[in-house]
């Protein structure tokens, strides 16, 4: 691994569950500029195992103390979704920036009300869509903005499938539970027509305002037979680029990800692997100017671990923040409402309209 720069952040993991475990305690602990400072976790067991296996300086079991510890710069915020909107705040007020998991909330009022917290404290939140660190997607979106000229249309599609828990546990390391760790009110599993538009919906919708910019409306049809759940949304972009996004799960096949982009001097293809094997997407960018194909490697493809060293990189360097901020994060919220109430209606919702959660 390449040596660690002298200026690191300092960051503290609220959570040691699952996508702590599996992402962010590797990614702070392998990022140049960045160190595992801390984490907090009310789990005794699961806390004091994760601090030795990671090398964690400090362990907390109360969060308001870990925000209180002033030698502290950030927090990644890695709790279910409910407690996302009170732990950043928490976060914010006590001058410490934020890099929290997706869905940044599960109300649109909710999100508003960090939003006017993010502006208020004039600290850094960056939301966790980690695809916007694969190099791939990253490729297409340079080729957009320099050189392919009006986007005419775009269509992406996201199906989790039957296989993915023996591909996941097979690749990501052992993830260890414990029956102390703190849980929401409600099991998040119980709806799961919620439960996967948060869980999987926000990464599409983020790929696709990645590319294509901010949604006006969606108009979505939702299939729930043979236990798989498929959305077909046709999405009114404000650029007038014409948009189609497909969330399907449980579908009976490998992990199907990806998107197609059909532009005035070009267009990309890109298939987007599961994000366990860390490996960049293949991106097919074709130039109508030479009439050939261009595909990075993109040979580091810890998304996780691009995606905290860009948020240091923001935090210390001053440089442009490259992942989604809050607007990008409440925008995902209001596009899933959107999609849920659609589906329900038959109807085409705006997303300035909806309100409440998914
Ligand atoms: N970006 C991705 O690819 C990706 C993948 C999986 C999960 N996620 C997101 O990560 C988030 C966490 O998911 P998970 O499955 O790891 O959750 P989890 O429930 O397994 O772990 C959360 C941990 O946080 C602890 N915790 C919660 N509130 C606390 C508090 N106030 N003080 C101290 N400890 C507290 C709990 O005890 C628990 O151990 C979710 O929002 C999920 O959507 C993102």
């Amino acid at each position: 691994m390449p040596a660690k720069q002298e200026r690191r952040l300092r960051v503290g993991v609220l959570g040691a569950g699952q996508i702590a475990q599996a992402a962010h305690f590797e990614s702070c602990t392998k990022a140049v500029n960045a160190d595992l400072y801390a984490i907090c976790d009310v789990a005794d067991d699961l806390r004091e195992r994760m601090a030795i296996t990671h090398g964690a300086q400090k362990t907390y079991n109360d969060y308001d103390r870990m925000l209180a510890d002033p030698d502290l710069d950030a927090v990644i915020i890695a709790t279910a979704d409910p407690f996302h909107v009170p732990a950043s705040i928490k976060a914010l007020e006590a001058g410490k920036h934020v890099l929290c998991e997706k869905p940044v909330g599960v109300t649109v009022e909710e999100c508003h009300v960090l939003k006017e917290a993010v502006e208020k404290s004039g600290k850094i939140l960056q939301v966790g869509h980690m695809k916007r660190f694969d190099a791939g997607l990253q490729a297409a979106k340079s080729f957009i903005a320099d050189e392919m000229g009006e986007l005419i249309a775009l269509k992406a599609w996201y199906c989790d499938n039957t296989h993915r828990y023996p591909m996941t546990d097979a690749v990501q390391p052992l993830i260890v539970t414990s029956a102390n760790a703190k849980k929401p009110s409600e099991n998040p599993k119980a709806d799961l027509r919620r439960y996967y538009m948060l869980a999987h919906g926000c990464h599409l919708i983020d790929t696709a305002r990645y590319f294509a910019g901010d949604i006006v409306s969606v108009h979505a049809r939702l299939s729930e037979r043979a236990g798989i759940w498929c959305w077909f949304v046709d999405v009114e972009f404000a650029s007038g680029t014409l948009g189609h996004l497909d969330l399907t799960v449980q579908v009976r096949m490998d992990w199907h990800e990806g998107f197609q982009i059909y532009g005035k001097n070009g267009s990309v293809l890109g298939k987007t692997y599961n994000p366990w094997y860390y490996k960049t997407s293949d991106v097919d960018i074709f130039r109508e100017a030479d009439g050939a194909t261009h595909r990075v490697l993109g040979a580091d493809g810890h998304f996780y671990r691009r995606q905290v060293e860009s948020f240091a990189r923001t935090i210390l360097d001053r440089a442009p923040m490259e992942g989604a901020d809050i607007n990008d994060g409440l925008a995902s919220v209001q596009a899933m409402v959107a999609i849920a109430r659609s589906a329900e209606s038959g109807k085409r919702v705006a997303l300035a309209d909806v309100t409440g959660g998914v």
